[in-house]
């Protein structure tokens, strides 16, 4: 027996189709993406000693791994309609990933231009299983990115980096389903920035899942960031303040301009010349909210800490959100009682190599595959 469309949950599209800038007709490329767990800390906050309240809202758990689908199903349902027959973009790998798999399911070309060896292998695996045409470029992020707007200037390829004003329609929705799942927007909401395309999309989500109920379904593109022609709308339920945490040798934010070399880790942020800048700077004015820096130490540190004390495994950029918040409540700027949203951007799987290489304490024995030897090593370790 099949399951009608009103039980299958069949995507963010169809979810929200009276909230974002689609038709009734418009046909939706979806892998089901949206609708991520809402993950209450357990242990974390017992281990600091401290009374807060913090979910991480696991994005990792999205069809390709990133909480880039959620962009990714308007970006190219958007394109697929207006009738482009191929997408491109620049990408440190989550981008690039997501791309290929919706090109794939709409039977389109991605082309994906990619910083030479400073990818995570999952996502270059991803990328090329998908089918997706790759380009290894010599240089970074912000030089793909400058090339692929060039590029696109001259060839019949729409970009899908979050510049694609759809990109953050669709990011905007797990903001919808924070709001729908905690009643009400939390106090802090904490994102790994990069681009700042994320945090931006988040602020959208806030201010027009707050709106009065009868001013959201009339308001497909509700806030325009540009123009900020939302104002006014939003005098009906709280705001968060909007966190952002970058990594130190790619903050950008943090220098106040441009960084000409980023380097991390955490290559999913390795970006120096944010594509969101203005809006970022807008919104953090308007939320009361600040961006700091984490050292890769500080990242990787809460990444295992997620992973071994909670059973949350997301990838070093992802866990920048996480250590920003617990040094900031140990440090009083967050007030105990606060309740804390970080969105986890991406699935521990994705970075292989940067876990294993963290993990050389993780107890692990070569024995002969006999029973005592299992056994002994079962005793030694109880
Ligand atoms: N976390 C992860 C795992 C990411 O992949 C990204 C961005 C971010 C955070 C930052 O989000 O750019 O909206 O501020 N990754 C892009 C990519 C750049 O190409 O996959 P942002």
């Amino acid at each position: 027996m099949s399951l009608s469309n009103t039980q299958r949950y069949t995507g963010l599209i169809d979810r929200y189709r009276d909230r974002l800038p689609v038709t009734a007709s418009t046909r939706a490329i979806s892998l089901g993406e949206g609708n991520t767990p809402l993950i209450k800390l357990e242990n974390i906050p017992r281990l600091i000693g401290k009374n807060v309240t913090i979910y991480v809202k696991y994005e990792g758990l999205n069809p390709t791994g990133s909480f880039k689908d959620r962009g990714m199903t308007m970006a190219v349902t958007k394109a697929v309609e207006e009738g482009s027959k191929a997408i491109i973009c620049a990408s440190t790998g989550n981008t690039s990933a997501s791309a290929a798999a919706y090109a794939a399911r709409a039977g389109i070309k991605a082309f994906v231009l990619i910083p030479e060896g400073k990818i995570a292998m999952g996502k270059l695996a991803q990328a090329m299983m998908y089918g997706a045409i790759t380009l290894q470029i010599r240089g970074n992020f912000d030089d793909g990115m400058q090339l692929v707007k060039e590029v696109a200037a001259e060839a019949p390829v729409t970009i899908v980096n979050s510049i694609n004003p759809f990109r953050l329609q669709g990011q905007k929705t797990a903001a919808f389903e924070i709001v729908e799942e905690l009643g009400q927007a939390p106090d802090y909401h904490a994102l790994p920035v990069g681009n700042a395309g994320n945090i931006t999309a988040h602020w959208m989500g806030y201010r027009e899942s707050t709106a009065p109920a009868d001013q959201q379904a009339s308001n497909r593109v509700a806030y325009q960031p540009e123009t900020d022609s939302f104002s006014g709308l939003t005098t009906g339920g709280k705001l968060p303040k909007m966190l952002g945490y970058q990594a130190a040798g790619s903050a950008p934010f943090l220098r106040g301009g441009p960084v000409a070399d980023p380097e991390t880790l955490a290559t999913a942020i390795r970006i120096g010349n944010p594509q969101s800048w203005h809006h970022a700077q807008r919104l953090m004015k308007d939320c009361g909210g600040w961006f700091d820096e984490l050292t890769d130490a500080e990242i990787l540190d809460t990444q295992r800490m997620l992973a071994m004390y909670e059973g949350v495994f997301c990838e070093p950029a992802s866990a920048a959100s996480v250590g920003g918040v617990l040094r900031d409540i140990k440090n009083g700027k967050i007030a105990e009682g606060s309740v804390i949203v970080c969105t986890l951007t991406g699935n521990g799987l994705k970075d292989p190599d940067t876990a294993i290489q963290q993990c050389k304490d993780a107890v692990m024995l070569q024995i002969d595959a006999t029973l005592s030897q299992v056994k002994d090593g079962i005793l030694s370790n109880m």
